[in-house]
């Protein structure tokens, strides 16, 4: 099958993931103007009581901002964005969040957590596309029955919660079934990645970690230096600081006075997705991050480094076809 015509023109296939805390307008910003899918999770866009709503503010901003792009780049316009909506129960905005990605005409929507046909509906009512993430193939169907148009397969190794099945294992069972889009998620890091993610059977790799080390990310400079420093083996999966598992830095859990390699478990009702929820103290400066970041050697703009991913994609079809 095709892809949808808002995946199937970008400069490479790849969608920027979103990332909590990290993803803001200026990087959705330079992604899609440097030709790849930018994104942030709604719940990024926090307002205080009173102060106007700032998924309003950010959602203009970016389309405005990408329109004038376009104009003046007729022959080289942006790619599209994408907004993350977390569709888990203790999400109290979710639906005031879904009212303005559909009055702002979301083109693509991310949705993490939870499957629900209503907002799949919404998105759909505004001539969106949504692809869901999912970390196995019984999720992957639930997704699909309940009206997603994509998958994201997010494998071991992913940033943020992470799945534990291999990216080969993942692909291999979605694609005996489903024809529809398919984003790769984990340790995807090099344009060389990118295309296996296409050789395995996904059409699009879907990047996070390695945008925390670029100028626009909203992490401070000791969180992108620990990425530009750091490799797989410094990166722990744990269930301890969310109630699902996930993969972080193991220099920020030292720093947080813990012991990376012996941290106790946390269950599922732990995870609290409501305005304002936060971790404990203590934990606030514990930072994910995916295996892949081996790759990252410096911080840069997310321009430049998605003209290295775009030459090493290019280089490797190259190599191959030879
Ligand atoms: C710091 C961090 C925060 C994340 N926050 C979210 C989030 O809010 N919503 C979401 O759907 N995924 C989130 N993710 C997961 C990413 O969307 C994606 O699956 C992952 O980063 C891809 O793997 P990679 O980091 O190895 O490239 C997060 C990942 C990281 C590293």
């Amino acid at each position: 099958m095709s892809l949808p015509p808002i995946l199937s023109n970008l400069r490479i296939p790849v969608i920027a993931s979103p990332m909590f805390i990290v993803s803001n307008p200026d990087l959705v910003i330079a992604q899609c103007k440097a030709g790849i899918v930018g994104s942030f999770p709604a719940l990024n866009a926090r307002e205080k009581d009173g102060e106007p709503v700032q998924l309003e503010a950010w959602l203009t901003r970016i389309t405005e901002e990408l329109d004038r792009h376009n104009q003046a780049n007729p022959d080289n316009p942006a790619a599209p964005f994408a907004v993350n909506q977390i569709v888990h129960r203790s999400n109290v905005r979710l639906e005031r969040d879904i009212e303005i990605c559909v009055k702002h005409k979301v083109p693509l929507w991310i949705t993490s957590l939870g499957a629900r046909p209503e907002v799949n509906e919404a998105a759909h009512s505004v001539g969106g596309v949504v692809m869901h993430d999912i970390i196995n193939n019984t999720f992957a169907k639930k997704a699909i029955e309940k009206g997603a148009d994509g998958l994201i397969a997010v494998a071991a190794g992913a940033g943020g919660h992470a799945g534990m099945q291999s990216p080969f294992a993942l692909i291999q069972e979605i694609r005996t079934w489903f024809d529809g889009p398919i984003a790769l998620s984990g340790s995807i890091a090099t344009g060389r990645a990118v295309l296996a993610a296409q050789a395995m059977g996904a059409d699009l790799g879907y990047i996070g970690s390695p945008f925390i080390a670029t100028e626009e990310a909203n992490a401070v400079p000791e969180y992108k230096d620990m990425i530009v420093n750091s490799g797989a083996e410094d990166i722990v999966y744990s269930s301890l600081f969310t109630g699902v598992h996930g993969n972080y830095l193991k220099p920020s859990i030292r720093n947080a006075g813990l012991d990376p390699d012996d941290l106790e478990h946390a269950d599922a009702s732990s995870m609290n997705f409501s305005q304002g929820a936060s971790k404990p103290k203590a934990w606030s400066a514990i930072w994910g991050a995916g295996q892949g970041i081996g790759a990252i050697h410096k911080v840069q703009p997310a321009a430049a480094y998605i003209d290295q991913l775009a030459r090493e994609y290019a280089d490797a079809k190259a190599v191959l076809a030879a």
